[in-house]
């Protein structure tokens, strides 16, 4: 198991507590939003129970073959595996049944209630839990992970420095795959993200930024169609006639010649 010395570039300052590593220190360094999370997790006591989470997800990642893809795609990368804005869902948590010995499994975010509820989850002596705004950039060392794996990313607000930097810290051959829900191209929420110049405009926006920055684009699955909203109150789709999809991204680091 690689340790964090190796891992981590010489000049970021972290702490370990257990499996938890801070690259947060004291509430001034923490992103606001993190903090209202927060206070709407205690606020309504919300008890993230992830040890049930990740019981659950084994069956919700692992119910037909393009889930299972997501989960192999991941698992089949040897050394280390970090998942992106990980949240409550424990999505990835098949993936953690699949470690080897000389694999470790990075979860970020940075709400602490998240982090404490995925630090208890999982006792593997190869599992970290980063206290980190991945608006911040990655701490990680050049070509020193196998792959990343996040779930609805688009949530992070400078995604396109966070792809950048995920390529930046894979190695040659490395992997990347995601979850994201896209619009359809000609929609009016497909038209609104691309006037702001968002990268997850749609499907063939993201892929078309990947391979800009020196991804392959290994593939993808259409996981869920669905026009309109997921529930009330939305703010996306902008207009009910929308139609979006829940798509699965496969991507890797070329292997220069
Ligand atoms: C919409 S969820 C993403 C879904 C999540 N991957 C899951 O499967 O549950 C948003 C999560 O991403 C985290 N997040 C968003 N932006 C972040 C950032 N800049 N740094 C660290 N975590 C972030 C939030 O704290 C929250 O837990």
């Amino acid at each position: 198991m690689i340790s964090m010395k190796q891992l981590i570039k010489s000049d970021v300052k972290y702490s370990e507590d257990g499996n938890i590593i801070h690259f947060i220190f004291g509430d001034e360094d923490r992103p606001y939003w993190s903090k209202c999370l927060t206070e709407h997790l205690v606020t309504n006591k919300i008890d993230l129970n992830m040890s049930k989470r990740y019981e659950d997800q084994k069956d919700i990642m692992t119910k037909d073959e393009k889930h299972r893809r997501f989960i192999e795609f991941i698992s089949a990368a040897d050394g280390v595996k970090v998942d992106l804005a990980s949240g409550p869902s424990g999505y990835f948590s098949p993936i953690l049944d699949k470690l080897t010995e000389t694999d470790t499994f990075i979860v970020t975010d940075a709400c602490l209630p998240v982090i404490k509820a995925h630090s208890g989850a999982c006792g593997k002596s190869n599992f970290f839990v980063f206290d980190i705004d991945l608006d911040r950039g990655l701490p990680f060392t050049d070509n020193s992970i196998s792959a990343f794996s996040g779930n609805f990313l688009t949530n992070v607000e400078t995604l396109p420095n966070l792809m950048k930097e995920a390529y930046r810290c894979l190695k040659p051959g490395g992997r990347f795959a995601c979850i994201e829900v896209f619009y359809e191209q000609g929609s009016k929420s497909f038209e609104h993200l691309n006037a702001q110049g968002s990268i997850h405009a749609s499907f063939e926006t993201f892929v078309d930024f990947c391979k800009n920055i020196g991804f392959q684009y290994i593939g993808s699955d259409v996981l869920i169609t669905r026009q309109g909203k997921i529930a009330e109150g939305d703010l996306f789709p902008l207009d009910d006639n929308d139609y979006s999809s829940d798509r699965t991204i496969y991507l890797e680091k070329r292997v220069s010649k």
